[in-house]
């Protein structure tokens, strides 16, 4: 008979396991403490964007494979295999916040009184699995009870299909009994020939660590590179475009910009460098603390551009800001360098008019400062420098001759160099981006 699951935790990634584990066909019961999130999931909504969720969960809740609560009594009562998928935040020092981890452990031990598996998903550092194996042991009246560490790697925006047919699958695990439970959970994704690595707990958790930290480091690398091309009048997107046709670099996360956000890049860049730190790594602790610094710096240089459009002054300059989300097909603003240039720019006098296609009342929420609009061209009206600052599939369908009527300035910064600047040009605009050269450049190499 198939495990029945429960997930701890019904975040982004806690809510795609459920939903998508219930669509696999098996029975899932998910727990939060909040609440309103139970009774929004338990009702079949989903409290925040992600393409395709909101309907498995509103699917899978009506026929019952789905369920919510926040009772850990019941959760321990019904799983066989538990998930934990709690969110391990940064904390003040840089380090993963570990107490609701940690909290959630010792609430699920104590209830649980058969041989079941405990599967941590979320991103910890090294030796978190251990220290909390050894924390199970001592609260749980079972000898049966065992934890092993699975790491997600789902991205938003994509994270039902990720979810459904990942790249890899890992189990971090300390006996063969917790490999078959894995091997049944994700036994459609092993047939469809979805690469398994089985480890141990440690060695599964550094995958995680080390697989966001390789992404960041590639994002910085081309950023990198973008602050050259600035210094030499070379083009960033060309240099991206021919490094990424070399099999053994890939295009993948080689997009120059705006830089990295979310939940999830800045904060596991973090926590891996501090405990780079603790084991007295210094090297590896300077290369992720340089991979930060330039992630940030990209932020400061857009500032700097579209100041430098504004002939060298902010304050008072009107700006349109399309984008808030810290990526496409997300309304999630953590760490969001868009939202974060936007109020960079704010606090240096400009007024800054924020439009996002679904990350509009979250932005609201983090930045009451900002002025926040409905529509493209209300963001738009009156507006010096329009900055394209998230990338949404709806801004490169945007009508350039139309905004140009609205507009002060037609003057576009590409924050996400993606818009094709052709019927921009063609409307009057006049194009910036980083790490690509100015028209004035470009004239005078003809
Ligand atoms: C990331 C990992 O990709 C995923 O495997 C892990 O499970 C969670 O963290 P996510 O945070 O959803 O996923 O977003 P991702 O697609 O990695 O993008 C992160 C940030 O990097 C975004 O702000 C994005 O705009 C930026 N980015 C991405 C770039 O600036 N350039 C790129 O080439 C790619």
């Amino acid at each position: 008979m198939s495990p029945r699951i429960t997930v701890v935790g019904t975040g982004y990634v806690g809510t795609t396991h459920a939903a998508t584990l219930a669509e696999l066909g098996f029975r899932v019961l998910g727990l939060d403490i909040d609440e309103d999130r139970v009774a929004a999931l338990s009702a079949g909504r989903v409290p925040f964007v992600e393409p395709g969720l909101d309907e498995l969960v509103a699917r899978h809740v009506a026929t019952g494979a789905l369920r919510f609560t926040t009772s850990y009594r019941e959760a321990a009562a019904f799983g066989d295999v538990h998930f934990l998928c709690v969110p391990t935040p940064e904390a003040a020092d840089g380090r993963a916040e570990l107490k609701p981890l940690v909290g959630a452990v010792e609430e699920l031990a104590p209830l649980l009184t058969r041989p079941v598996l405990l599967v941590g998903k979320s991103t910890v550092p090294v030796g978190t699995a251990a220290d909390l194996a050894k924390r199970l042991t001592d609260l749980t009246g079972h000898p049966g009870v065992e934890l092993a560490w699975n790491p997600e790697f789902l991205r938003e925006g994509t994270a039902v299909a990720d979810s459904l047919r990942p790249d890899r699958l890992v189990f971090g695990v300390s006996s063969p009994a917790a490999t078959a439970a894995l091997r049944e959970v994700y036994r459609v994704q092993l047939a469809a020939g979805v690469p398994a690595v089985v480890t141990d707990p440690a060695t599964a958790e550094l995958v995680k660590l080390s697989a966001n930290t390789f992404l960041a480091t590639k994002i910085s690398f081309i950023n990198a590179v973008s602050e050259v091309c600035e210094a030499v009048g070379a083009d960033v997107g060309a240099v991206a475009a021919a490094l990424g046709h070399d099999p053994r670099i890939g295009g993948a996360h080689l997009r120059p910009g705006l830089g990295f956000g979310g939940g999830c890049l800045p904060k596991d860049l973090r926590s891996f460098r501090a405990q780079a730190v603790d084991f007295g790594l210094t090297d590896t602790a300077t290369l992720l603390g340089v991979v930060d610094l330039i992630n940030n710096r990209a932020r400061q240089r857009l500032v700097d551009l579209v100041r430098a459009e504004c002939g060298g002054e902010l304050r008072g300059r009107r700006v349109a800001a399309l984008g808030a989300a810290f990526k496409p097909d997300s309304d999630d603003v953590r760490d969001s360098p868009a939202l974060a240039a936007a109020v960079a720019l704010h606090r240096e006098g400009a007024v800054v008019t924020v439009h996002d296609p679904a990350a509009g009342p979250t932005a609201r929420r983090a930045e009451p400062r900002l002025r926040h609009a409905d529509t493209v061209v209300d963001a738009c009206r009156d507006a010096d420098v329009v900055v394209h600052l998230t990338e949404w599939r709806d801004y490169g369908e945007l009508d350039p001759a139309a905004l140009a009527e609205v507009v002060r300035g037609r003057v576009l910064v590409d924050a996400r160099t993606t818009l094709d600047p052709a019927p921009w040009q063609e409307a009057g605009w006049r194009l910036r981006a980083l790490g690509r050269p100015g028209p004035e450049q470009r004239e005078g190499e003809s």
